[in-house]
């Protein structure tokens, strides 16, 4: 890495302009966006391109999002934009919202891993705009991990894993949303939901739109099975330990299942991930590490902390974590999909 650059403060022009030519000359950077980092390069330059599959040891079947500041850039981008689309870019744009669309040429196919779409994205993060307008390309970018891990959403985390691999990094402080974006593609009017996120079900639907759920959000991909998204077939957030999530909607089944399984597994250290509000359930069980996911009553503090946390629990030397779920509604969709894969599938619902 070059330089750290912090502009959680306020954005430096020089140091912006000089990332920016750097981007231009292939670099690849680390940058902060509403949703989570994004490890970025130019992406009509296919060099730079395959620089940020090397650096996060992406599978080469998985497609980079396509980040835009403008209308112009959506442009030369993409060869055609719906009606149905455009309502969704006039409601959601600039935002955690990616939709899939027909790409054109000048996109190189290591960035769709040859398929004829573009996943497309205008964030609203002050720094990300900035960087993309004044490097003046559409910026190519995953989420800032190494593959299989949680996506980083704090740099200290970043650095830690991705210092010797890229440029620059910049440090725009904790990511706002902490998912990823929801990531759609429209089959005439109807939205079809890939990845769910902070733009949720119930948010397309108030466009007037039909939407539908992808049927692999919640169920693991059989080997040679067809997928929408490439990015459904890959291991993705798991924690090494083994880890099992467990969700009622009646709060006393759900802790008593934890207990029984606490119980069960009384000679292992286990760590519960769960909401502040059962903080003192668990504390005073002697094999339980206790790590809090947010409060049960703001999803939004839960889809912020999760990734931090789930990557913390590798650091402790346990034998077992359980993860208090969440109803799938709302941005509860998103953070269930997540702790669902986190997990291996390993999923108790009662
Ligand atoms: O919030 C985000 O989307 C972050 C920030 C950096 O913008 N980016 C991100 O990128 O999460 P990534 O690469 O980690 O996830 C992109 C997902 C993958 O699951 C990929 O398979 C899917 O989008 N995807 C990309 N292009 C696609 C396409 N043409 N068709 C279907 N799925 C696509
Ligand atoms: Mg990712």
């Amino acid at each position: 890495m070059k330089e750290l650059i912090d502009f959680k403060e306020k954005i430096d022009k020089d140091k912006l302009e000089e990332v920016c030519k750097s981007i231009k000359d292939g670099s690849v950077i680390v940058f902060p966006t509403e949703t989570v980092y994004g490890i970025g390069a130019n992406a009509l330059d296919k060099s730079a391109v395959k620089k940020i599959f090397m650096a996060k040891n992406r599978p080469t079947d998985n497609p980079l999002i396509v980040h835009i500041s403008n209308y112009d850039m959506l442009d030369k981008v993409v060869s055609n934009v719906t009606k149905y689309e455009k309502i969704l870019m006039d409601k959601f744009w600039p935002g955690p919202l990616t939709i899939i669309l027909p790409k054109k040429e000048e996109i190189p196919n290591i960035v769709t891993c040859n398929l004829d779409t573009v996943g497309v994205r205008m964030p609203s993060n002050k720094i990300a705009i900035n960087i993309i307008e004044k490097s003046g390309v559409p910026i190519a970018a995953p989420s800032a991990n190494i593959s299989g891990k949680p996506s980083g959403t704090l740099v200290t985390d970043i650095v830690d894993e991705l210092k010797d691999r890229v440029d620059y990094i910049i440090d725009g402080g904790i990511s706002d949303i902490g998912l990823e974006s929801t990531v759609v593609k429209l089959d005439n009017d109807v939205v079809k939901i890939l990845r769910p996120g902070a733009i949720t079900k119930e948010d397309i639907l108030s466009t007037g739109l039909n939407v539908v759920l992808d049927k692999h959000l919640f169920k693991d991909v059989q080997e040679n099975e067809k997928v929408a998204s490439p990015g459904m077939k890959h291991r993705h957030y798991a924690p090494k330990v083994k880890t099992i999530l467990v969700y009622s909607n009646d709060e006393k089944k759900e802790y008593d299942r934890i207990c029984d399984i606490i119980n069960e597994n009384n000679n292992k250290k286990i760590s519960i991930l769960g909401f502040n509000e059962n903080k003192e359930k668990y504390i005073n069980k002697p094999n339980v590490k206790f790590m809090c996911i947010g409060s049960k009553h703001d999803l939004n503090s839960v889809a912020k902390n999760v990734f931090t946390v789930l990557r913390k629990v590798d650091k402790y030397d346990l034998d077992l974590s359980i993860i208090e779920g969440v109803e799938k509604q709302g941005i509860g969709l998103a953070i269930m999909n997540r702790l669902t894969r986190a997990c291996g599938y390993n999923v108790i619902e009662l």
